[in-house]
């Protein structure tokens, strides 16, 4: 399965502080024993900086990474790319897709309500004018989208993708309203956004799809992308 949303690379971001720490995650990954391949997604804030000059930092760890580990997890490229209703997407953000793919993964606003109009607005000029098919980071994390609701319904008729992170599905809170996600069809797969320090659970999370919605959803769940 290929884990679309992690922190492992180092010092780009806030999830691996050094390259030791990246390569004992990617030990704990290779445990798993269900993910092969991994998109390295950083997160990329562009009130911060420009895709450029995010690019220069990620380059050096990513070649760093990719030389230092020798084990069986493919590493693809990637970034966490934050949408603010104060900073406007360039044509850039094409340059931050999953690896060669047109996909390109989203952290939406943690503002309690949001501008429905413009998100969804915002995500059409992504579509239509970059070419890029948008896929919504931990969908069950925002205010405004944990409950089934007419912004949900229309990015999935628009062809936006979402994903659940594992833990939503093994936690006690919220695995009821995961679990329903997934039976609407408003989700797509499964990532673990791991960082140093989370927890790990994407094999707990695909026992719980498996138990409550079938071998076929859980396979639906670990087949759905396909990177190369
Ligand atoms: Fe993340």
């Amino acid at each position: 399965m290929i884990d679309i949303h992690t922190h492992i690379l180092h010092e780009v971001d806030h999830g691996s502080d050094n390259i030791e720490t990246s390569l004992r995650m990617l030990a704990e990954i290779e445990a798993t024993g269900v993910i092969d391949t991994v998109v390295l997604t950083s997160h990329f804030y562009m009130e911060e900086e420009s895709v450029s000059e995010y690019l220069e930092r990620y380059d050096v760890a990513f070649e760093q990474l990719t030389n230092a580990y020798t084990g069986p997890i493919k590493l693809v490229r990637g970034a966490e790319v934050k949408v603010s209703p104060y900073v406007e997407l360039t044509r850039d953000v094409k340059k931050l897709t999953l690896g060669d793919t047109n996909y390109i993964l989203l952290e939406l606003p943690f503002d309690k309500r949001i501008n429905e109009e413009w998100l969804f607005d915002t995500l059409s000029v992504l579509i239509d004018e970059y070419d890029l098919i948008p896929i919504l980071a931990h969908v069950e994390e925002y205010n405004y989208t944990q409950k089934p609701c007419r912004l949900l319904d229309d990015l999935v008729d628009r062809g936006v993708y979402m994903h659940l992170d594992a833990v939503a599905l093994v936690e006690r809170r919220t695995q009821k309203m995961a679990l329903n996600f997934i039976k609407r069809g408003y989700v797509d797969t499964i990532a673990t956004d791991y960082h140093d320090g989370r927890r790990l659970c994407i094999n707990e999370a695909l026992e719980v799809v498996q138990k409550h919605l079938g071998k076929d959803t859980r396979d639906d769940i670990e087949n759905f992308f396909r990177l190369s």
